[in-house]
């Protein structure tokens, strides 16, 4: 490569040789204004000293290679604490000095909207991102007061389960969409809808690992069958990575022996399965959002706060 002259004309193939990534990315480069190419016919020619260019200085390499560790946040009944778990565990985890990026992948928005951001003035969200692999989705993610990265989601993103059914590997976009993204974070937390849709399997197949929050109520296990058996079939199938952090009891309330009750059999029936921690019932978790906030801002002393911290160390760890 240094050998060869600057002026030198590369394809985008060979530059993507020489720099050891996808052609995509080269042309991703390119069309982001990285790399300075000539569009000839259907491809461009690239000065070798432009690719030099690139690489000299050497590129900045962290000291530690390290990547974010993905959690998809997942259960496919409404209402369980999907959304208030990844919002609060994500602040939790900022709180223990890690850089967070939550990820919305459910077009209520609800995480967007708890963080923060103005979700019906967004022009562009993970929506687009999805749809379009040559999106550079840095300039997607907002900021958030609490300290966390948001990649948001708005309601358009409903008709991604149905566009995404012509495109190829569609269970995997968001998985490539996400890999742009893991050197920049330690922990990335997706928010899945509630079903086992598209989505939620493009969570699946994105993570290292699954929480699946369930309420210490009446009913609250009966899907819990069909959700593990789903996850099987992502592991046999699309991601043999894709491990179980656990069931994470939510909504707990300890005054009712139903609730005591239903937390001895779920410990019982999936033994190693069930985080210690547990996160108790409070309207707290109904104000804190309303108010833009996580628990761990509105209340720091609070029980739940202290749950999602202690949560977070085991998840940090794991
Ligand atoms: N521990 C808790 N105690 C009391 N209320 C809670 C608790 N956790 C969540 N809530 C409230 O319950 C409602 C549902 O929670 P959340 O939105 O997190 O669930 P979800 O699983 O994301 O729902 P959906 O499936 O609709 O996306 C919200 O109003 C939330 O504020
Ligand atoms: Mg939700």
């Amino acid at each position: 490569m240094r050998t060869m002259a600057a002026d030198t004309l590369l394809s985008t193939q060979q530059v993507a040789e020489q720099l050891g990534v996808e052609k995509k990315t080269v042309l991703r480069y390119l069309h982001s204004g990285k790399l300075k190419g000539t569009r000839i016919g259907r491809d461009y020619r690239i000065a070798a000293g432009a690719v030099s260019a690139l690489l000299d200085p050497p590129r900045q390499v962290p000291v530690a290679e390290r990547t974010a560790i993905v959690t998809a946040v997942v259960n496919q009944k409404g209402g369980v604490g999907k959304t208030t778990t990844v919002f609060n565990l994500g602040v939790a985890l900022h709180l223990l000095g890690r850089r967070v990026l939550l990820v919305d992948l459910d077009p209520q928005a609800a995480l967007s909207a708890s963080a923060g951001i103005p979700v019906a003035h967004l022009t562009i969200s993970i929506y687009q991102a999805l749809l379009d692999d040559t999106l550079d989705p840095i300039p997607i993610i907002r900021q958030t007061p609490s300290g966390v990265d948001v990649l948001p989601a708005t309601l358009d993103l409903a008709a991604a389960e149905v566009e995404l059914v012509n495109v190829t590997l569609r269970e995997l976009v968001l998985k490539d969409l996400l890999a742009k993204l893991l050197p920049r974070y330690d922990h990335i937390l997706i928010d899945c809808p509630p079903s086992l849709g598209l989505l939620t399997i493009n969570a699946l197949a994105a993570a290292d690992r699954v929480i699946i929050p369930l309420p210490c109520e009446f009913l609250a296990t009966r899907g819990l069958n069909l959700l593990l058996r789903t996850l099987e079939k992502v592991q046999a199938r699309l991601n043999r990575d894709l491990k179980m952090a656990g069931i994470l009891p939510t909504m707990f309330d300890g005054r009712t022996t139903n609730a005591n009750e239903i937390l001895q059999e779920l410990r019982a029936s999936f033994p190693g399965q069930v985080f210690d921690v547990i996160i108790k019932q409070t309207v707290r978790l109904k104000e804190s959002p309303a108010a833009g906030l996580s628990i761990l801002e509105y209340d720091r002393g609070h029980d739940v706060s202290r749950s999602y911290l202690q949560l977070a160390q085991e998840v940090d760890h794991a």
